[in-house]
């Protein structure tokens, strides 16, 4: 039995330890740790050792901070401080869920631990673990009801579940308890108000949501939020009378916004087009200088009138000098009718404002400045560019430059224009030129540095760039910090297009990490946005984060690694000339010989500017390491550096590719490309008929499904491809034939899971079916396993599963992992690799071309 004295001795120091590791006093900590474990009696204290480590796990000693974790845990399993201490060294180490594993350990002991649970609330969010999530903050309301937090987190639960009628209650419940007088002017009860009205919008409770926002209107301080949802609620409540009101008072405040002119199109309902003129022309009078309702009623006019309006629009902004008008009738391009009315009036306003200085003959004598001449002549260049008439393009200007040779933007249109032409160089030349007439533009200088990067020219690109980049770092590395991602996915298709596969896969994969920080970069938001209240932004953060690889940056950078992935598997990398091996196949033994003195002089001198690069880098390491040691916050270890050498010379370049493909897979379902890439992969992987089975799922979903939504021509092309590959039967018979075809092959699992789509009735039989161990079936495969748990043979197949696996692994693949025990390997399951993938969007282009691989 520990005396008093001893208890103190220990809990005291112990105490303090922890404070010290609150307050990030890392050292101190340490000396604490020293002194309780020098007592002999206390040498292997779990929660000190534990406590030990993780403080040396934030001065990045991270072994030693795992084993002396794991001797404390060993030494004091029932203590809920060592399992939480290994949960935070496992989530500074991002494997949350282990993190979670301990969290939930540590609270078996101690279940009402405040600081646990929250910690635990917090990686369930971020691991979107909405059901375990909703459970901790209940616990968390029901330990601390007073909190505003405890309600909050209970609400954001509920939303994120999408019950949106419960969580509306639980903000009223919560609301309830706020005393605010309703003249003070309070921001977060503002914003707690403009949460509560968002989600009974979501709910579709629009009327209670109306009143709701006429209640509370006062209290609310984004007035213009509150008058924009009062149209929305009003439109959607077929008040029209009120709505129009609104967007009238909103118009006045703002008569640029293009939705406001919506709502009120919406709120009068105009039964022609000369009605819906009407509604631009009254904000003509009420808003002469507005560009919006002069440029809207553009997209619904034609003919005549289209001229008419179009002529009155062009007039006002060339004599102006308007660069961006082109920009605003992009839009319209599609419409071939109004492309050629575009064509012939600016077309004659050029004739006519070079003879006579007007835009017609027959105005009335008001001449034009020599500047609208020059801005029709760059809306021309522009307007020829984007049909493909590139030479007319360039002689209109060229015609401009002539006559304005400083004015930056023409030098762009030029550029851009042989860039379309298809002569990258060239276009190169004149974006260096533009930025030539003003270094101190930044677009112009990216602008550049892109085209440089296109034209495979990436020193130099990288020269332009260093221009802005900040001094004392090299700007590839200051711009990787910026996470500035055009620049890097350019150069990733440089370096590929170079054959310089590691630079190129270097490249991706930094992409690929900016987006993996940008998701735990999430963390923060968890506890300050609840704190701030912002709570409609947060709920928009976590919804944006969900889809975030969805952002093209992503798509491009995991194209570029797929591609490189697949051309190393087809050729692997033997060893480090194979690069230029490509360049010397024509060159004779006597100029291969030059070459090979020339390229080892080279690389001794590349190696010396190594040396001396690499004794710099080593001396601003030490200085880094210095300062972090001083600020003592640095979680974790440094990231494994990439090298481009070791990147291409993968092992398994499928797999990596793989790790590319699936957030596609998930996120960009409707693009074709997404689904190429999957079928150049699993071509290669063997899994071709897998493939067919996806795209034959596809179909069948399509024909089964509703397709009224889509467009009449996409319908047609489908039914065509549909009859093209189930012949005149039904998905059913196809089904059936393909079953007693393939009855003893492996493909009777792809059978079996049809069956269960077209009919899920006949789950048991197909399930059966699927884990048939009949002797003369060839192969077997773990897709039955995969197709048993993620659901795609019928829900709830455990049992057979079990068995199915037992069976293998007994008779057939007792050293195959797939096949091993659970707990042994866990097998990578997704639901949404059901494979649903939705070709709605398609255009009918595409349909067919995704049945040409089929065929
Ligand atoms: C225009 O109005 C919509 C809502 O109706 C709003 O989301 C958008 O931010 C507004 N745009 C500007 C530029 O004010
Ligand atoms: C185009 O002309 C209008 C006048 O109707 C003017 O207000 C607007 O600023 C011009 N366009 C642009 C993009 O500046
Ligand atoms: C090698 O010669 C062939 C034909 O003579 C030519 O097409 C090819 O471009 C040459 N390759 C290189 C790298 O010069
Ligand atoms: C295996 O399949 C063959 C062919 O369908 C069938 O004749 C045989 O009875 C099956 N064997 C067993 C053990 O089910």
């Amino acid at each position: 039995m520990c005396s008093e004295s001893v208890i103190i001795s220990v809990l005291f120091p112990f105490y303090v330890l922890q404070r010290c590791y609150e307050h990030k006093q890392y050292r101190n900590g340490l000396k604490f740790c020293k002194q309780i474990l020098s007592n002999q009696k206390f040498a292997e204290h779990g929660e000190t050792l534990a406590m030990k480590g993780l403080t040396l796990n934030c001065l990045g000693r991270k072994e030693e901070a795992y084993d002396l974790v794991r001797r404390g845990l060993r030494n004091d399993l029932k203590s809920h401080v060592c399992w939480h201490v290994y949960g935070l060294l496992q989530r500074s180490d991002k494997k949350y869920d282990e993190a979670i594993k301990c969290y939930r350990n540590a609270l078996k002991w101690d279940k009402d631990n405040l600081q646990i649970l929250r910690d635990l609330s917090l990686l369930q969010i971020q691991m979107r673990d909405l059901e375990g999530y909703r459970e901790t903050r209940y616990q968390l309301l029901q330990l601390r009801p007073a909190q505003r937090a405890s309600w909050i987190g209970y609400a954001i639960a509920y939303h994120l579940l999408e019950d949106y009628e419960m969580a509306a209650k639980i903000v009223e419940e919560f609301r309830k308890t706020q005393q605010t007088s309703p003249d003070k002017v309070d921001y977060e009860y503002s914003e707690l108000l403009l949460y509560q009205n968002q989600l009974l919008r979501e709910a579709g409770l629009n009327k209670e949501a109306l009143d709701h926002l006429t209640n509370y209107e006062k209290q609310i301080c984004d007035k213009l939020a509150v008058e924009e949802t009062r149209g929305e609620l009003l439109l959607k409540l077929d008040r029209a009378g009120e709505a129009t009101e609104v967007y009238h008072r909103l118009l006045e405040r703002n008569p640029e916004n293009w939705s406001y002119y919506q709502g009120l199109e919406k709120a009068l309902k105009p039964k022609s087009v000369e009605e819906k003129q009407k509604i631009y022309e009254d904000a003509w009078v009420k808003y002469p200088k507005g560009l919006v309702p002069r440029r809207l009623p553009l997209n619904f006019l034609t003919g005549e009138k289209f001229r008419e309006c179009l002529d009155r629009y062009l007039r006002m902004n060339f004599s102006k000098g308007c660069p961006p008008v082109f920009t605003t009738l992009k839009s319209l391009c599609h419409q071939k009718d109004k492309v050629a009315i575009i064509e012939e009036l600016v077309v004659g306003y050029e004739k006519s404002l070079r003879t006579c200085k007007m835009f017609n003959q027959n105005d009335d004598g008001k001449t034009e400045p020599p500047t609208t001449l020059l801005w029709v002549q760059y809306f021309l260049a522009q307007h020829f560019n984007h049909i493909g008439k590139q030479t007319l393009a360039l002689e209109y200007i060229n015609t401009a430059i002539e006559s304005t040779p400083t004015l930056i933007e023409l030098f762009l249109i030029k550029a851009k224009i042989y860039k379309h032409a298809g002569n990258i160089r060239e276009a190169a030349r004149w974006m260096d030129e533009a930025q030539a007439l003003d270094t101190a533009d930044r677009f112009i200088n990216s602008k550049c540095a892109k085209y440089l990067l296109k034209a495979g020219l990436i020193k130099e690109a990288e020269e332009m760039c260093s221009k802005f980049t900040r001094e004392g770092t090299s700007a590839v590395e200051n711009l990787n910090e910026m996470q500035c991602m055009w620049f890097q996915t350019e150069c990733a298709l440089a370096y590929k297009s170079l054959n310089k596969y590691g630079e190129a896969l270097k490249k991706c994969h930094e992409i690929e990490r900016h987006f993996v920080e940008i998701t735990d970069d999430q963390f923060d938001f968890h506890t300050y946005c609840m704190r701030k209240m912002t709570l409609r932004s947060y709920v928009d953060l976590l919804n944006l984060e969900d889809v975030l690889r969805m952002h093209p940056f992503y798509f491009k950078a995991a194209r570029t690694a797929i591609e490189i992935y697949l051309s190393l598997h087809d050729n692997p990398l033997s060893d480090d000339n194979k690069e230029s091996q490509a360049d010397n196949a024509n060159l004779t033994d006597k100029e291969l010989k030059k070459l090979r003195n020339k390229q080892r002089r080279a690389q001794k001198k590349a190696q010396l500017e190594e040396e001396k690069k690499n004794a710099e880098k080593e001396k601003q390491l030490k200085n880094q390491k210095k300062k972090k040691e001083e600020d003592e916050e640095e979680i974790g270890g440094p990231k494994e550096e990439l090298i481009p050498e070791k990147l291409a010379k993968v092992e398994n370049p499928l797999e990596e590719a793989v790790k590319f493909l699936t957030p596609l897979k998930n996120l960009v379902k409707n693009k074709i490309d997404t689904h190429l890439l999957a079928f150049e992969i699993y071509l290669r992987k063997g899994e071709m008929w897998d493939l067919k089975l996806i795209i034959l799922f596809d179909l069948c979903l399509f024909s089964v499904s509703d397709s009224k939504d889509m467009p009449e021509a996409v319908q047609t092309v489908l039914k065509l491809e549909i009859t093209k590959l189930f012949g005149e039967s039904d998905p059913k018979t196809f089904n059936k034939n393909f079953l007693s075809k393939h009855h003893l092959t492996f493909l009777l699992y792809a059978a079996a899971k049809m069956m269960v789509f077209l009919d899920p009735s006949s789950e048991g039989m197909a399930a059966e079916l699927a884990t048939s161990l009949n002797e003369s079936l060839t192969g077997r495969t773990i897709q039955v396993l995969q197709a048993l748990r993620d659901g795609s043979l019928g829900s709830q197949q455990e049992k057979i599963l079990e068995s199915y696996r037992v069976a293998c692994h007994g008779i057939y693949y007792p050293y195959a992992l797939a096949f091993m025990p659970p707990n042994v390997h866990i097998l990578h399951t997704n639901k949404k690799d059901i494979l649903l993938c939705r070709i709605s969007s398609f255009t009918a282009k595409e349909i067919s071309k995704l049945s040409f691989i089929l065929i």
